[in-house]
C-alpha cells in the first residue's frame, strides 16, 4: 500500500508577522504539490494569520502543543477546541523539546494526543531517543515505551487517526542526521509493533522522520520504505529549502 507522503514544517518559536507573510505567500503560490500532504505547525499566536494566508490553498496548518485539559483555570494554556476554531488540522505532541525542557511525560503526551483527536485534529506524536540512550542500545525500548504510553491514552481504535514522527534527539538542530538505514530500522520496528496492535492501522499510519532534514539529505530518507515524509525544523523557515524538500518527496513518490 502506498501512503501519501506528508511534509510538516515545525517553525518552533520563530517568525514575525512580516517574515511569516513572505514565507506563507511563497508557500501558497507553490505548485506541483498535489500528490503530497503539506502542513506548517506554527506558534499559536500566528494561527489566525496562517489561516488567512493558507485557507484557499492545499497547505494545512497545525499547532506545536495543546493542553491536556478541556478548559478552565490553566493560565497560558491553549485547548484543542480553540485550535479547532482556527482550522487546525494537525497538532504536534511530545516534541523532544517539550519532553526535555518542559518535563512532558509519556502519559501527558498521550493525554494531549487524546484531546486533539476528540476535536478531529490529527496528533503528530513525536518519539525519539537521546544520544546516551542510543549508545546504551536502548533505542527500541525507548521509542516503544513512548509509543505504548500514547496508544494506551488514545486507545488502539484511534491508531488509524494519528501520525508518528521519529525524531532522534541527537539529530535535532545539530546538523547530524540519522542515516537512512538507521531511520528505516526504527520506522520498521515501530510499524511492526503497530501491526501487533492493529494490522490495518499499521499499514496506513504515516511515520515521519525529523532531525536535520535538509534538501541534500531528504531524498535518501524519503526513499526508505517506512519513511512517509518529514518533520522539518530549521529548513522549514526557508521557503526555497522547504519547497525543495517537498518537491523531493513528490519525486520519490512518483518515480
Ligand atoms: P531540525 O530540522 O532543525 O533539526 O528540527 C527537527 C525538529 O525538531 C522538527 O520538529
Amino acid at each position: 500500500m502506498s501512503r501519501q507522503k506528508l511534509i510538516v514544517g515545525n517553525w518552533k518559536m520563530n517568525g514575525s508577522l512580516a517574515d511569516n507573510e513572505a514565507l506563507l505567500s511563497g508557500l501558497s503560490a507553490a505548485g506541483g504539490l498535489s500528490s503530497l500532504d503539506v502542513a506548517v505547525c506554527v506558534p499559536s499566536l500566528y494561527l489566525s494569520q496562517v489561516r488567512d494566508c493558507l485557507v484557499s490553498g492545499a497547505i494545512a496548518w497545525g499547532s506545536q502543543n495543546v493542553s491536556e485539559h478541556d478548559s478552565g483555570a490553566y493560565t497560558g494554556e491553549i485547548s484543542a477546541r480553540m485550535l479547532k476554531e482556527f482550522g487546525v488540522s494537525y497538532g504536534l505532541v511530545g516534541h523532544s523539546e517539550r519532553r526535555s525542557l518542559y518535563a512532558e511525560t509519556n502519559v501527558l503526551v498521550g493525554q494531549k494526543a487524546k484531546k486533539l483527536l476528540e476535536m478531529g485534529i490529527t496528533p503528530i506524536i513525536c518519539l525519539g531517543e537521546t544520544l546516551g540512550q542510543r549508545e546504551a542500545g536502548q533505542t527500541f525500548e525507548v521509542v516503544l515505551g513512548q509509543l505504548e504510553a500514547a496508544v494506551e491514552c488514545v486507545g488502539v481504535g484511534k491508531l488509524g487517526k494519528v501520525v508518528l514522527a521519529y525524531e532522534p534527539v541527537w539529530a535535532i538542530g545539530t546538523g547530524l542526521t540519522a542515516s537512512p538505514d538507521q531511520v528505516q530500522e526504527v520506522h520498521s520496528y515501530l510499524r511492526g509493533k503497530l501491526a501487533l496492535m492493529d494490522a490495518n492501522a499499521a499499514i496506513s499510519l504515516k511515520i515521519l522522520y525529523g532531525g536535520s532534514v535538509k534538501p541534500d539529505n531528504a531524498e535518501a530518507l524519503f526513499q526508505q520504505e517506512d519513511v512517509d515524509g518529514g518533520l522539518i525544523g530549521g529548513a522549514s523557515l526557508n521557503l526555497i529549502d522547504f519547497l525543495t524538500i517537498c518537491h523531493l518527496a513528490v519525486s520519490v513518490t512518483t518515480h
